[in-house]
């Protein structure tokens, strides 16, 4: 499969700070692929950030091109910019939500979660937060789209979206992307609540491991992780109905970067305490390189904003092409 891997995407938003599940969930995979794919292209979507209010997105976009960097983005294999700098993709959005169905949308499990019970008082943005979604892809006709398991139903609506509008037009002007969701690591979960997902938005800093966290915060936050009384079993069948424990072992299975089943081939048996003792030595060595690299990068605000530019460049001469067939396919006047 990966021989045939031509054009990736994959964007984040600039909302907080890094945390562990959007690196073995995704950054992770964009590190490997780089090497990989032909076209390489990650976008800090700005513009998705502020379907709810943001404070600091300046100086958050800013930190996540350093975050990425830090974990291993290379400018020079891949297109990284800020979506806002590139306003081809708002401009596809408006000619797709043209295309996008409302039932589409009305599906959405993320805006069902995001707006809950404001679902009068959520912003129209929120609700078509995945048409633009869909326009980021499409514009650089990826063929995949590394993300974790959340994604993957904002990909199966991009993918319909693309159909739909090739149908409509009668051409082939857009790919149709593929998500790429990793076997372990896709859906990192809270350490406290191993029901809800590792996320920025979450009350608890204890529920999440950042990239920037130190030693001793990595230390008591494993420490501290719920799990159960139980030993570690050797089959993936004993983790049934042990969801804290199948979240950690799924963190180890994803840094060791093997399946579930072969890191209980080595830890079945280990008490939690030995466990987590191994588990946090692991997240030490990976992360703390980690957070000293963003730390560095961050003092060089202009370093990061040359990349950023120089990105935003190259992104725009694919973008632009792709722009001026779907304009002449959906009939627009050529001044
Ligand atoms: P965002 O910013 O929420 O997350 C960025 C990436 O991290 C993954 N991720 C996780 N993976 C595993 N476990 C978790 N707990 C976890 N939390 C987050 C996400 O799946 C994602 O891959 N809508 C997107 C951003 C976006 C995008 C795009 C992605 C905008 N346009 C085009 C792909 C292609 C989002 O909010 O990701």
């Amino acid at each position: 499969m990966q021989k045939s891997i031509e054009a990736i995407f994959s964007g984040i938003q600039p909302s907080g700070k890094l945390h562990l599940g959007n690196y073995l969930g995704a950054i992770q995979n964009w590190v490997k692929l780089q090497n990989i794919a032909k076209q390489n292209i990650y976008c800090i979507v700005d513009c998705h950030a502020i379907t709810v209010p943001q404070t600091q997105l300046q100086k958050n976009t800013l930190h996540l091109a350093a975050e990425l960097i830090a974990c291993g983005i290379e400018p020079q294999k891949s297109i990284l910019f800020v979506q806002s700098d590139n306003s081809h993709h708002t401009e596809l959005n408006w000619i797709l939500s043209c295309t996008a169905l409302i039932g589409w949308l009305a599906r959405m499990t993320q805006f069902k979660e995001k707006a809950s019970r404001e679902r009068e008082n959520a912003s129209v943005g929120l609700y078509a937060y995945p048409t633009l979604m869909a326009a980021d892809i499409l514009l650089y006709k990826a063929t995949h789209v590394p993300v974790g398991e959340d994604q993957k139903q904002h990909l199966e609506l991009t993918r319909n979206i693309a159909q739909r509008f090739n149908n409509i037009y009668d051409s082939n002007i857009f790919t149709i992307p593929e998500p790429l969701i990793l076997e372990v690591g896709a859906r990192v979960m809270s350490l406290r609540d191993a029901t809800a997902k590792m996320s920025k938005s979450a009350k608890s800093e204890m529920s999440m491991i950042n990239l920037t966290d130190s030693s001793e915060q990595i230390a008591i936050k494993i420490r501290k992780s719920k799990t159960d009384a139980d030993a570690i079993p050797s089959e993936t069948q004993g983790l049934e109905n042990r969801l804290e424990a199948k979240n950690l072992i799924g963190i180890y299975a994803s840094l060791q970067n093997c399946s579930l089943q072969s890191a209980l081939q080595k830890i079945g048996g280990y008490s939690f305490a030995k466990f987590k003792g191994e588990l946090t030595e692991m997240l030490i060595d990976k992360i703390i390189p980690i957070g000293n690299e963003i730390n560095k990068l961050k003092e060089d605000e202009n370093h990061l904003r040359g990349i950023l530019a120089h990105g935003a460049e190259q992104a725009k001469k694919i973008s632009k092409t792709t722009l001026r067939t779907v304009r002449e396919a959906v009939g627009f006047y050529a001044p």
